[in-house]
């Protein structure tokens, strides 16, 4: 009887259990902390890039949350690289880890509760110059003091959120916000300069009264024109690294079509990369050269956009593929879903954590973790179903 009750409650914490889970974390998040806050020597958070061409590098990445039902695994050894001049699409259902990995690069995970754990993030800043054997310098995010941090983040690399009215303060003017992005970046502009420099960028992101719109408040706006004032800020710094964060899902579709096509025009003018998260894969046909696909913190696969449109291999892309809706289909059947739901992110097993959902599923995938499997020079994929024996 009492088996049973307890067979019944499984999800259910005990007392003893919560303190116990409680006092891990914060052992966890004392380390972690501690760590950030110590000072270190640049060669500790210096490396080298792997390949000259990316502009950032991420390999093996590890995020975790110290909550109080445990550990959520958000993000669990992901790698993947954005090359220079390139846009390259972040892919999954909602929860699959793709904001936790954005934050991860600029370290903005909310804190202490989550906590970078392992991997690394380089990134191809210009000025840090050449190691003894002539390979160029690169930061290493991870290891980064947050000190150090301001210099890179909302300058070199700099981030468009989702939703444009959370993201501006509603009390200050845009032209106020627009400013402080110049005197942070070059403290010594004078208020004229930084006035001239503001009104561009809302002209360069199509804006066309930019002088009204410089003594606008936010709320005087519509949502589209909030969104381009978010582009403006973000592109202020000349950024190498933009990271856009499902820019188009709180607009509009016709809107949405006109902010893609000036963050890819702008893209191609300034020669700045772009890493593109979205859940749609339309927005990925358009905008995207390379494309990673997650599944519940994980990369499951990745390829050039013809890779994935053509030739998806993983059936979680192939499953994607199928539900997305298609004007002229003439048939009168429901649009596919993948069946099932992304597994809780707490103490995940190691094996294929599509198994349930998959259609395909086979003996073997009851082991471990499929490994990554390089199909082509530029298509991988994480699946038994292409093992070779
Ligand atoms: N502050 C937080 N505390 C605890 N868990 C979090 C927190 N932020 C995100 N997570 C968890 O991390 C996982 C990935 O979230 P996220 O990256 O936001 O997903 P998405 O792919 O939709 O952007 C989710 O399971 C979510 O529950
Ligand atoms: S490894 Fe097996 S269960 Fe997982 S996606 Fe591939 S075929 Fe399906
Ligand atoms: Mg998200």
């Amino acid at each position: 009887m009492k088996k049973e009750k307890k067979e019944k409650y499984s999800n259910y914490i005990s007392l003893k259990e919560s303190r116990k889970i409680i006092r891990y974390n914060i052992g966890q998040m004392k380390y972690y902390e501690r760590l950030k806050r110590k000072k270190k020597e640049p060669s500790e958070y210096t490396t080298t890039m792997h390949d000259e061409n990316n502009i950032i590098e991420v390999e093996d990445l590890e995020t975790c949350f110290f909550t109080d039902t445990g550990t959520v695994q958000s993000v669990h050894g992901v790698s993947f690289a954005v090359p220079k001049n390139k846009v390259v699409g972040i892919v999954g259902e909602s929860g699959c880890g793709k904001s936790v990995t954005s934050l991860s690069i600029m370290q903005l995970v909310q804190a202490p509760q989550g906590q970078v754990v392992g991997g690394q993030i380089r990134f191809n800043a210009e000025e840090l110059g050449y190691d003894e054997e002539g390979r160029k310098l690169c930061y290493d995010i991870v290891q980064m003091p947050t000190k150090e941090m301001y210099n890179i983040r909302g300058k070199d690399i700099t981030m468009i959120f989702q939703e444009p009215m959370t993201s501006l303060n509603p009390v200050f003017t845009i032209g106020y916000q627009l400013d402080e992005v110049s005197f942070l970046h070059t403290p010594d502009i004078t208020k004229e300069a930084a006035k001239a420099y503001s009104i561009e960028m809302l002209k360069k992101v199509g804006i066309s009264m930019p002088e009204h719109t410089y003594e606008s408040y936010p709320h005087e706006l519509s949502g589209g024109m909030r969104q381009r004032v978010m582009i403006a800020m973000a592109l202020a710094g000349r950024p190498k690294l933009i990271i856009a964060d499902e820019p188009t899902t709180a607009l509009d579709v016709t809107i949405q079509a006109q902010i893609l096509e000036l963050l890819r025009d702008l893209q191609k003018q300034e020669g700045c990369s772009i890493m593109l998260i979205t859940h749609d894969l339309g927005v990925i046909a358009e905008m995207a050269d390379e494309v990673v696909i997650m599944y519940a913190g994980r990369v499951i696969e990745r390829g050039t956009v013809q890779d994935i449109f053509h030739h998806p291999l993983h059936p979680y892309t192939v499953g994607l593929q199928k539900s997305k809706p298609l004007i002229n289909s003439d048939t009168n059947e429901p649009l596919y879903s993948i069946p099932g739901q992304v597994p809780n992110p707490i103490n995940l097993p190691n094996c294929c954590y599509f198994r349930n959902r998959c259609g395909k599923c086979m003996e073997k995938c009851k082991g471990e973790y499929p490994h990554e499997i390089k199909v082509s020079e530029t298509h991988s994929v994480s699946c038994y179903l292409y093992e070779q024996e």
